[in-house]
């Protein structure tokens, strides 16, 4: 995927305000689809992302994921206000969401240092289209650009090969640390 980030758009400190979005690039995929690239979800975006967390015949959200609890039952609202920052990638045709990254701050106890959480999905129409590699960099240079010396954790079950090789593939080391759940750590 070839993605064009806007020219002079200057963005204020992130997080943004609740609801605010903003469309920081647009995108094509390998096979000509286009997309838009927005910091924040809409009033509209966080009720497509409340269906997709409840969505139960996407087996792989259900297994990996604890969204069904965090935006299906819970309130995307309760979760941003603990400073989340998310970049979602929007089907330009369709208006539809077709994959979240997300980041903020979040200790862990098992890494001294000051971590920002990071997590991915892509949702099924749009999974393994090779869509997320580009929108994962992306999204992580331009959370960089405002968070100087960030640095990124992610928290991944062991089992879950599909998130441990994206992650290596947009630059995360093998995992630093198994959690008693058996999660590992990765970080970059
Ligand atoms: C993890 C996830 C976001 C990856 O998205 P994707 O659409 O498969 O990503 P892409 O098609 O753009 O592939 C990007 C890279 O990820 C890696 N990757 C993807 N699937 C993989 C797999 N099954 N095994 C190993 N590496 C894999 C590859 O390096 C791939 O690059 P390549 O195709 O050039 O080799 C997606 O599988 C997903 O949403 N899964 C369900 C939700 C989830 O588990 N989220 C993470 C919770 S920790």
């Amino acid at each position: 995927m070839i993605i064009n980030q806007k020219e002079n758009i200057v963005l204020p400190s992130l997080p943004l305000l609740m609801y605010t979005n903003i469309n920081i690039a647009d995108a094509t995929s390998k096979e000509g689809d286009n997309f838009s690239v927005f910091v924040g979800l809409d009033k509209e975006k966080v009720i497509q992302l409340k269906a997709l967390s409840l969505d139960e015949s996407d087996i792989e959200i259900q297994k990996n994921t604890s969204d069904r609890k965090r935006f299906g039952l819970g309130k995307y609202e309760d979760w941003y206000k603990k400073n989340r920052t998310p970049f979602v990638l929007v089907q330009k045709n369709t208006n539809k969401l077709a994959a979240i990254i997300w980041f903020g701050p979040k200790s862990l106890d098992e890494i001294k240092e000051d971590f920002h959480a990071s997590a991915w999905r892509a949702y099924p129409e749009f999974r393994g289209k090779g869509l997320m590699k580009e929108f994962g960099k992306f999204a992580m240079n331009i959370y960089a650009s405002k968070i100087p010396n960030v640095k990124f954790s992610a928290v991944i079950k062991k089992e879950n090969a599909g998130s441990i090789g994206f992650a290596q593939a947009i630059g995360f080391n093998d995992a630093q640390k198994t959690l008693p759940d058996g999660s590992v750590i990765m970080i970059r």
